[in-house]
C-alpha cells in the first residue's frame, strides 16, 4: 500500500539540454485508471484493464479496492485484473484505507463507501491530510452517510455509509470531478435519480465509464444553462474490457520540454484528447506552439491522438479563465512555457490550484522567482512575464510534496541556460514512475540521483 513512510526526500537537478528527439508512450491517464478500478469493484465478473498507469496514486486505489471485496490482479502480460463484487456487494474494510498523495483516490471512493452500510477509516500522507474533504463530506452527508473527521474536514476522518441511501440533486459550489464523481458512485447504490448540476463542466471519464459499464446516466443542459448529470441507482453493472490512454497530464511535461529546448522534435502517441482535459494543448497552440495533432481516433470509448511536437518561440497570451477546468493540472508547466514565452501570460480563474497537492499558485510563483523570473501573484490567478527564451534558471525549488511541481521546474531546467534543482523527486512516482527514464531517452540530461 503506497504510505507516507514509503518516501525519502531526493534532490533532482535538471541540467541544459540539447534538443530531446524521439517517440514515445506516456503511462495511462490517471484518472481513468482510478475509475477502472472503482468500477471494476462494483461490476461483477471481470473486468480486464490494459495500460493501467501502475503510478503510486493508483496503487493506493487498487489496494482499497481490495480491503474493499474485489480481487485485484496484475497478470502476467501487465494487464490488470478486478473481480468485483457488484453494486451493494462492497465488505467492510479490515484496516484503514491509505490514499498516500491521492486526493481522487480519497474523494471517489468516499463517494463509492457512502453508498454501502460499511465503516471505513480514511488516511494519506501530510499533503492529502491539509487538503479538504468538506465538498465531498456535504453531499454525501445529505445522502445519508456520517462522517468524523478533523478540525475543517481533513483526513484521517471515518465515514460509514447510509443503510439506504437518500438521491439527491446537488450543483456543486466547486468545478469539481472529484465531487462530482464522488456524488455519482455514491448514487448507484441508491434507489431513484440522482443528480449533479455543473456550471462549468469538468472531466466526464465517469460518465463515459458508467455508460460502457451499463448504467443509465444522462447529461443534458438545464433550463437555467447548467449541465445536468442524471444517474439512475441501483443498476447492474456489466464488466468491459478498459483500454487506458496515455494521460495528457503527463504528457504535458515532454511536450513543453520539446517545445522549449531548441533543436527539439518528439512525437507523443496515443494520449486522450478529451475535450475536458486538453485545454494545455490549445494554449500551447495559440502561444505559437508547433504541435500537431495525428491520427485522432477513438479508443475506450475516448478520443485519442499522437502528436508531434517541435521546439518553438512562444508568446505570451490571456489563458480564458472558462479554461481551467479542462487544463486545471497543467498551471505549473504552463506557468513554465510562459516563463520562456515573449511577453506576459496571464492566467485566471484558478483559484482551484490553492488546493491541488500543493498551494500550486505559491509553490509555481516561489519557484519560478528562484529562477529568476517575475511573476505577480493574487488569489486566484497569476500573471508571469516571459524573458523570450531566455529564461535563466539557476535556481533551487521547493516542491512541497507535489509530483507536478518537482517535473514542471525540471522541464524548466532542461531548457534554461543554468540547471534547475528540486528539494524532492520522490513524488513523480505517484503519477509517473518512469518520467527520469523516459526524459533521459529523449536526450534529457539529469544529475543527482542514482538510476
Ligand atoms: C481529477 C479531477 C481534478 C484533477 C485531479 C484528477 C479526477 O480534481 O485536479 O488531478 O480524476 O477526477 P478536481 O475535480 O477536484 O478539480
Amino acid at each position: 500500500m503506497a504510505s507516507s513512510s514509503s518516501h525519502s526526500p531526493a534532490s533532482l537537478t535538471a541540467e541544459p539540454s540539447h534538443g530531446l528527439n524521439g517517440r514515445i508512450r506516456v503511462p495511462g491517464d490517471k484518472s481513468i485508471s482510478h475509475r477502472a478500478l472503482i468500477f471494476g469493484t462494483l461490476a461483477v465478473g471481470e473486468t480486464r484493464i490494459e495500460g493501467l498507469l501502475e503510478g503510486e496514486d493508483v496503487l493506493a486505489t487498487a489496494e482499497a479496492m481490495r480491503w474493499l471485496g474485489a480481487e485485484v490482479t496484475r497478470n502476467a502480460d501487465g494487464s490488470w485484473s478486478v473481480w468485483g463484487v457488484g453494486v451493494g456487494g462492497l465488505r467492510e474494510p479490515e484496516q484503514p484505507l491509505d490514499f498516500g498523495n491521492s486526493g481522487t483516490g480519497a474523494r471517489l471512493v468516499m463517494g463509492l463507501v457512502a453508498g454501502h452500510p460499511i465503516t471505513a477509516t480514511f488516511t494519506g500522507d501530510a499533503s492529502l491530510s491539509r487538503r479538504p474533504m468538506g465538498r465531498v463530506i456535504s453531499p454525501l452527508t445529505q445522502m445519508g452517510a456520517h462522517f468524523h473527521a478533523r478540525e475543517g474536514g481533513r483526513l484521517p476522518l471515518t465515514l460509514t455509509g447510509a443503510r439506504r441511501a437518500l438521491p439527491i440533486s446537488y450543483r456543486s459550489p466547486v468545478a469539481s470531478a472529484q465531487v462530482k464523481s464522488a456524488i455519482l458512485l455514491a448514487g448507484l447504490n441508491t434507489p431513484g435519480v440522482t443528480t449533479v448540476l455543473e456550471a462549468t463542466p469538468t472531466r466526464d471519464h465517469t460518465e463515459r465509464m458508467l455508460r460502457a459499464f451499463g448504467a443509465e446516466i444522462a447529461s443534458e443542459t438545464d433550463k437555467d444553462g447548467l449541465l445536468a448529470i442524471s444517474l439512475t441507482g441501483e443498476p447492474e453493472l456489466t464488466p468491459c474490457p478498459i483500454a487506458v490512454p496515455g494521460d495528457p497530464s503527463s504528457a504535458a511535461f515532454p511536450v513543453v520540454a520539446a517545445l522549449l529546448t531548441p533543436g527539439s522534435e518528439i512525437v507523443v502517441e496515443g494520449i486522450t484528447l478529451n475535450p475536458h482535459r486538453a485545454g494545455l494543448y490549445t494554449t500551447l497552440m495559440e502561444m505559437g506552439g508547433d504541435i500537431e495533432v495525428m491520427n485522432q481516433r477513438q479508443e475506450g470509448g475516448e478520443p485519442v491522438a499522437d502528436l508531434r511536437v517541435r521546439s518553438s518561440r512562444l508568446k505570451g497570451i490571456e489563458v480564458p479563465p472558462a479554461r481551467a477546468a479542462s487544463m486545471i493540472d497543467e498551471y505549473p508547466v504552463l506557468a513554465v512555457a510562459a516563463a520562456f514565452a515573449e511577453g506576459t501570460t496571464t492566467m485566471l480563474g484558478i483559484h482551484e490550484l490553492r488546493v491541488k497537492e500543493s498551494d500550486r499558485i505559491a509553490a509555481t510563483a516561489s519557484g519560478l522567482r528562484a529562477n529568476g523570473i517575475k511573476v505577480r501573484e493574487s488569489e486566484d490567478g497569476m500573471i508571469v512575464e516571459g524573458r523570450s527564451g531566455e529564461a535563466g534558471g539557476g535556481g533551487h525549488v521547493t516542491t512541497h510534496m507535489d509530483h507536478r511541481i518537482a517535473m514542471s521546474f525540471l522541464v524548466m531546467g532542461l531548457a534554461a541556460q543554468k540547471p534547475v534543482t528540486v528539494d524532492d523527486a520522490s513524488m513523480i512516482a505517484t503519477s509517473f514512475p518512469d518520467f527520469e527514464r523516459l526524459m533521459r531517452g529523449l536526450g534529457a540530461s539529469f544529475a543527482g540521483r542514482a538510476q
